[in-house]
């Protein structure tokens, strides 16, 4: 209680705390702005110079809800720009490690990005500086931080490394940093917890959510939020295990449907009977053509990798990877099931990222079904609303692939219309006009966003995941699998 009192204490005699953030990516970028948006002086550090060159100029570089915004607030006033980490990191008290962290050759995550950043920021430790890990990292990483800091000059009494996993999702990333279910700190000495709650003091006491200007968030937070302070190793385990958890239940979820389709229930039905009781609550119970994405692939492979290496077989997890990759085949093996023949077929595609409101399409199954139907010699007609840039560079020089201007043009002359990501904008189109826009009316829809009902109504011949098909041919259901 005493050391509560102390530290708020300190808090209001300095709130602002001199911040560095090592990587301008989903995570770096909204850290910055939401730090800054606390109160912060924030400088956001990365080695893409286009990227801090567009950033400096106000330029937005992902996107994301409520960024252009928190942006225009912030630049130039408690946020800055620069390529120069030392520089950053001298003039920090803390410095957040959010560059990325893939998946390597063997499966296990690439912490390179993390090695080369934390060698650089060593010089600049003249003073007591706290690092924190904010990117992904496997359980003992803080160890290796430590050891290459130590090894690169810099005197043990002048840092700490703490761990402040970070659990935003992108396409709603600015809110999910502000309102978190939790913030996690795995800090293992007393000087960096009282600096981390500083850091985070307006969200802990909950004035950040009695400010007149504050982003609208949609959870009540006045009361401040959960936060939990634990040992680094811990925080870097809650981190690994939660993405984990998060995609075993998709896995989860996905194995039901095919379940539902051989039975001949309903997935959604089930889904909503099952989380609705509170231990297993309704979200992340959405069947569909499985996760992707630049975080669940290779946490689970990660988390995985990191278990077997102190001696334990998390065979669990390979189930879960097992599952996820079926999924995406028994998708396609719909779309074959309902043309036939793919050669020469025209294929239109609804969505490009790995999941609606993002137009990030790392290791999206989205493209993955592109690559695979023009490798099968289909015609595809692709739509996005944000990640056609992104995507381009990733399916150039397909001369059989056509980025359509919109849904309905991407529809037009189709032998079948695939969704593969779950935009608003696709589950409110228009069926009646989309019909009359396509050859066939076939939709095989791997993100369940249409009525059953409504499409059969329309006239389509509908395919979803776990669910009933609306107006096939007898014989196709047991072609399904
Ligand atoms: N994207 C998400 O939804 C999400 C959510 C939670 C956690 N994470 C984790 O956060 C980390 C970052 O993910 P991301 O999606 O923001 O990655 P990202 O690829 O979008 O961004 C990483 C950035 O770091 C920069 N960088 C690389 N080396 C650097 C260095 N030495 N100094 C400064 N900048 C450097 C890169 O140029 C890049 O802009 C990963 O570990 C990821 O697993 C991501």
């Amino acid at each position: 209680m005493q050391r509560w009192g102390r530290v708020v204490n300190q808090a209001e005699a300095n709130p602002s705390v001199k911040i560095a953030v090592a990587g301008s990516g989903y995570v770096g970028l909204i850290a910055a702005v939401c730090f800054a948006e606390l109160g912060h002086q924030v400088v956001c550090v990365d080695i893409d110079h286009a990227r801090v060159a567009a950033l400096t100029a106000g330029e937005v570089p992902i996107y994301e809800e409520r960024l252009p915004e928190l942006l225009a607030k912030h630049r130039g006033r408690g946020l800055s720009f620069t390529t120069d980490l030392k520089k950053a990191a001298r003039d920090s008290e803390a410095i957040f490690i959010a560059v990325g962290t893939p998946q390597s050759a063997t499966g296990e995550a690439d912490l390179s990005q993390v090695e080369a950043s934390v060698s650089e920021i060593a010089a600049s430790l003249s003073e007591y500086k706290m690092i924190v890990e904010k990117s992904t990292v496997p359980v003992l990483t803080n160890r290796w931080i430590r050891r290459t800091l130590l090894t690169n000059g810099a005197r043990a009494e002048n840092f700490d490394v703490i761990s402040n996993p970070e659990f935003l999702r992108e396409g709603t990333a600015v809110e999910d940093f502000l309102y978190p279910d939790r913030v996690v700190i795995g800090a293992d000495h007393a000087r960096a917890r009282e600096l981390a709650r500083r850091i985070y003091q307006p969200m802990i006491d909950g004035s950040y959510y009695r400010r007149a200007d504050r982003v609208p968030g949609a959870r009540e937070l006045g009361e401040g939020v959960l936060y939990l302070e634990t040992s680094a190793q811990s925080a870097e385990l809650i981190k690994h295990a939660s993405n984990a958890f998060l995609a075993m239940k998709i896995s989860f979820i996905n194995a039901v449907s095919n379940l539902c389709e051989l039975v001949g229930s309903d997935v959604t039905e089930v889904a909503r009977g099952i989380g609705a009781d509170e231990r297993i609550g309704q979200r992340f119970l959405n069947a569909g053509i499985g996760y992707g994405g630049s975080c669940f692939p290779k946490d689970v492979r990660a988390f995985y990798k990191v278990a077997e290496s102190v001696g334990y077989d998390f065979e669990l997890l390979k189930v879960v990877e097992r599952i996820n990759s079926v999924q995406l085949q028994h998708f396609m093996k719909k779309l074959r099931g309902a043309l036939w023949n793919l050669r020469g077929k025209k294929v239109g595609v609804l969505g490009l990222a790995f999941k609606g409101g993002t137009d990030d399409v790392r290791e999206s199954p989205a493209i993955q079904i592109v690559r695979t139907l023009l490798a099968e010699g289909c015609q595809v007609s692709v739509y996005d609303p944000a990640a056609m840039e992104k995507a381009r560079p990733l399916l150039a020089s397909e001369p059989e692939l056509r980025f359509a201007e919109d849904s309905y043009s991407a529809a037009e002359g189709a032998h079948a219309l695939l969704v593969v990501t779950e935009w608003k904008e696709f589950a409110q189109l228009d069926l009646e006009r989309l019909r009359s826009v396509m050859r066939y009316p076939v939709v095989i829809d791997g993100r369940n966003l249409f009525k059953l009902e409504r499409m059969e109504q329309a006239g389509f011949q509908y395919h979803s995941v776990g669910r009933a098909m609306v107006n096939g041919f007898a014989t196709e259901k047991g072609g399904q699998r």
